[in-house]
Parts: C-alpha cells; structure tokens; sequence
C-alpha cells in the first residue's frame, strides 16, 4: 500500500527517515558535511569600486569562479519580501495544478516524476522566464496575489546588481567599457525549496553541475547548503543573510578564453528548511558566445569554437541539468 507520503504531495517530506527513492547510491551521497569554507572571498560593494574591488572579483572569479557580496543595494525588505512570497508559493496547493492552464510561462517541479537514475532530489524548484520583465511577468504564478509585483521588484533590483558586477568583471578583462551592456537583464529565475531532511548525508538537493549563464546571483539566506568544487575537493559556502553568492557561468568562461573559471557546485540538504533564488544572467538567444577578440593573442589562442547561445544552452538539454559542454578548439 502506499504511504499517505507517496499521495499527498505536500507532506511528501514530510518523514522521519529518509526514503529509498530519495537516497543516493554510496558513491554519489554527501556524507558527512564538510565544514564552512571560509578562505571564498566576500566583496563589500558599499565602498568606493576602486582598482581593489576590481582585482578582488577578478582573483575571486579566477580561483574559486565564485564570490559573495555585501552591502549590494538590494534591501532587507525586498529579500525578506521576496523569501516571504516564494515561501508562500511553495507553501500552497496552487503550485501543484496552474502549469496545466494554458496562459503560464512557469514549471513547478515537485521531485515527483524527476528522478536521477531512480533516485529523487531532496527539493522542490520553480522556474520561470524574466526577459522582458512587464511581458513575462504577466504569466507568472497570480498566488499568492502579490507575488508578480514582488519578484518583478526583485529581479529589477538584481538586474542593475549584475550590471555593475558585470562592469567590475569588464573593468579586471581590461575589455572596453560597455562590452557587457547589450545583456545585462536576469533571464531565468530558479527558485528552490530544499524540505528540512531527517538525514542530510543520503540526499542531494541538487546533484552536481555547472550554470551555463553568463553569470549567477543567488540568494540563499542564512541556511547554507551550497558546495563547490575546489581542488578536488568539496567546500561549503557560508551562509550569510544579507548576501548574495555570485558565480561565473559557463559562457563567461568562453567569452574571457578560458581566464574566468565556471566551477562545478551542487546542493546538499539540512535539518533546517532552506530557500533558495537563482538570477541567471545571459544574452538574448541569437547571441554568439565566443572569446572576446581582445582576450585572444598569439600566446593565448581562442580556446572555444564560437557557438550560437540559443544551441549552447538547449543542447544539453533541459534548462535544469548542465554538464560543461564547452568546446575547445
Ligand atoms: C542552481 C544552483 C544553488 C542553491 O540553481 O543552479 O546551483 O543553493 N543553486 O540552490
Ligand atoms: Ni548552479
């Protein structure tokens, strides 16, 4: 017979163990959880964005190809906002059914039907399209009712967030100023809820990947969660509040000739409930990513093919699951 878990969607998680289909095969679980890194650079853009800053970005995006930065611009009450409504969303029994109805752009992903050889994730995500914002928007998710203002707040905020990150990364390239201007909206938003987990070293929240945007900026709160690779090693990426946690995806690596690194990550689960809220940064789709021509020299050759962005991001796939197909020539 079936558990009241395995027919109700809602309270799916809701178990004292962990359930067979959630748990990895013992080569790919967590484990025990390594502790917070805490060498991955914080960047204060509240002060004056100096030669410092600049350089601090660019070794941060060389070594780790991840970052975090504080005093951003963004509010507390446009977070809080934003954690509040999509916490509500994941909270109601609306999620469930209005991808059915003809005039939404958003998939809610319950972990029911997505299985990785068998075995589910540890979460729930929403995924849904942001560019342009006022034409998008009309097709998000109406409940909880206040939710396409409040995100539509949000994702402008952290649009002009990624333009001036983008300028500072523009600025440590010594490319011309503006390089990055014609794509500096937020495409994609992915937002996930990872369900408090009786036993976090036998899930994954989500497995192993690479972003294949120009850039991320995430959201994580004060529950951390996100690991990255480093030296063939796993590290985990504090959690502070008030801070966003940027990455360099894979297009960025392409278009800096392999100078800026895209850095695998995943998610492991907790014992506390966590949210999470993925801005992806890319171009429009007829873009051509390819190194910067003034990035390729004689010492150091373009080393990617140039590759349309629309056939780069759909090639391998669905938008969720990205493995690092980049090209060298
Ligand atoms: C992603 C991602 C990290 C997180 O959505 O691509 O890596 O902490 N998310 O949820
Ligand atoms: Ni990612």
């Amino acid at each position: 017979m079936e558990s009241p878990a395995a027919t109700n969607p809602s309270s799916r998680f809701d178990v004292e163990n962990v359930p067979t289909n959630y748990t990895f095969p013992e080569k790919d679980r967590p484990g025990e959880l390594p502790p917070v890194c805490h060498t991955l650079p914080v960047i204060d853009l509240g002060k004056a964005l100096d030669a410092e800053t600049v350089n601090l970005i660019f070794k941060a995006s060389q070594e780790f190809g991840f970052f975090q930065v504080i005093n951003h611009g963004v509010s507390e009450k446009i977070l809080g906002d934003t954690t509040d409504v999509l916490k509500e969303f994941f909270a109601s029994p609306e999620k469930e059914g209005s991808n059915s109805c003809g005039k939404s752009n958003w998939v809610y992903d319950g972990s029911v039907n997505f299985d990785v050889n068998g075995v589910h994730l540890w979460r729930e995500n929403l995924k849904h399209p942001c560019n342009p914002l006022e034409e998008c928007m009309q097709q998000w998710p109406h409940h909880p009712t206040r939710y396409r203002d409040v995100v539509s707040t949000y994702l402008t905020e952290v649009g002009k967030l990624g333009k001036r990150i983008l300028d500072l990364i523009c600025q440590g390239l010594g490319l011309e100023k503006g390089y990055f201007d014609g794509f500096s909206g937020v495409e994609l938003l992915s937002a996930n809820s990872y369900p408090p987990c009786p036993d976090p070293s036998l899930t994954l929240g989500i497995l192993r990947h690479y972003d294949p945007s120009l850039i991320t900026i995430l959201y994580q709160g004060d529950v951390p969660g996100l690991q990255i690779m480093k030296d063939g090693t796993w590290i985990t990426v504090g959690a502070m509040s008030n801070a966003f946690v940027v990455n360099i995806g894979n297009q960025l690596e392409i278009i800096s000739n392999g100078i800026l690194k895209s850095v695998e990550h995943r998610v492991v689960n907790s014992s506390e409930a966590r949210l999470s809220i993925a801005a992806f940064i890319n171009p429009s789709p007829s873009y051509i990513v390819e190194p910067a021509q003034a990035l390729v020299t004689e010492l150091n050759p373009a080393r990617f093919k140039p590759k349309s962005y629309k056939e780069f991001v759909y090639s391998s796939g669905a938008l969720g699951t990205h493995t690092k197909t980049l090209q060298r020539e």
